[in-house]
């Protein structure tokens, strides 16, 4: 082969996406390509020549695949039940394994492909959720229109029986509390039918840093009396992005709320935004956006399974006040966005809740 072609088919593997790794008739390693030292955790020069399942100890179901195509001489492929562990993270990976012939048709090694599906993991689940979400919110819908008429009826009775009692303090005072309920009553529907209602977003720049200082700031003056260290680091290359501000404001609203109602005294609750240069997402006739990662983290008991399990759903709370309508107004806020939102948790460390937002400029 002349030295032009060697270097093109090079090139060729190693701009490939997906791992290549290409194992000698022994099992050792002669060819890694850079998206399978990502994926593998090695570099090249530490994996040439060692055994692939060396290099892949404890990854069972990937060495019994190279096993059986040595064995048989065939591809075969797994899209299941391939994870790598990789620096304490779990990688779901597809593989796949096919022997290496030579052009005369003798079987000269083998090749490992290797696919990072942890994006396609992320979406599918994403997508899970909003469909639960859309069948619930159409119920809710329903329900929210049926509570309102008779709502205004009591409110309305109530205002009435208050000028009834312009002199009896005692009973004025019921019955401010029965409009402050129904005050109350009314807010979450009004969320709940907004939440249900089929989002139109008013699009504009947005600067999320600003939005989040914003937030901030309030957030510091309201928890007056509560010592919550509120910190802020924001990669300043982070240009305005497109979306509907009074919206993201809302989402970021929420999860700093809810972060700093984890923490209480004492705790922390942290901002940070970054550029995702690693992550992009293909959308329906676009070309590929890189995304912006938000993240809010705070020092609080972390989440327990049972919890995470189905913090989205509209009204699960474990607050006595709460609603429990935040993080499900979140996740609608960030779909319409077409971001995504991601909940890493652990009682040692916290919370972190990332929200990613293609960088659409
Ligand atoms: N940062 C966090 N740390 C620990 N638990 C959390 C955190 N964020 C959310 N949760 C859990 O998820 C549940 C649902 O949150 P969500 O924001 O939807 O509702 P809520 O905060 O209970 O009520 P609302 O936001 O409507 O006032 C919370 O009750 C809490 O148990
Ligand atoms: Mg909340």
């Amino acid at each position: 082969m002349t030295d032009r072609l060697e270097s093109y088919y090079a090139n060729v593997v190693d701009s490939v996406g997906d791992g290549v790794i290409v194992l000698d008739n022994t099992g050792a390693v002669t060819l890694v390509n850079p998206a399978a030292e990502e994926l593998a955790g090695v570099s090249r020069r530490q994996a040439m020549g060692v055994p692939f399942r060396e290099i892949f100890k404890g990854e069972g179901p990937l060495n019994d695949m190279v096993a059986k195509t040595v064995e048989t001489g065939m591809s075969v492929s797994d899209h299941e039940n391939i994870v790598l562990k990789r620096g304490g993270r779990i990688v779901p990976v597809g593989a796949s394994t096919s022997p290496l012939l030579s052009s005369s048709g003798e079987r000269t090694g083998t090749i490992v492909l290797l696919r990072d599906l942890t994006n396609v993991r992320e979406l599918e689940c994403a997508v899970r959720q909003a469909d639960r979400l859309s069948s619930l919110g159409a119920l809710a819908a329903g329900l929210a229109h049926e509570i309102k008429n008779p709502l205004g009826g009591i409110k309305g009775a109530a205002q009435l029986l208050e000028r009834e009692f312009p002199e009896n303090e005692e009973l004025r005072e019921y019955v401010r509390v029965m409009l402050k309920e129904v005050q109350r009553v009314n807010l979450i529907v009004e969320e709940l039918l907004a939440l249900a209602a089929p989002g139109r977003l008013k699009l504009g720049k947005v600067n999320l840093h600003r939005v989040l200082s914003d937030i901030l700031l309030l957030q510091k003056n309201a928890s007056e009396g509560v010592d919550i260290y509120l910190q802020q680091y924001f990669d300043p290359s982070i240009p305005p992005i497109l979306g509907d501000e009074s919206l993201l404001t809302q989402l970021f609203l929420n999860l700093i709320k809810n972060a700093m109602e984890a923490v209480g005294t004492g705790g922390v609750v942290k901002v940070t935004s970054r550029v995702m240069s690693d992550y992009s997402m293909t959308q329906k006739g676009e070309r590929r956006a890189r995304m912006v990662a938000i993240d809010i983290s705070d020092s609080g008991p972390g989440i327990p399974d049972d919890v995470l399990e189905n913090m989205f759903m509209p009204f699960f709370t474990t607050k006595s006040q709460g609603t429990g309508l935040g993080l499900a107004i979140c996740q609608k806020i960030v779909s319409e966005h077409r971001g995504m939102i991601r909940v890493d948790s652990d009682p040692a460390r916290g919370t972190v809740f990332t929200v990613m937002l293609p960088l659409i400029q």
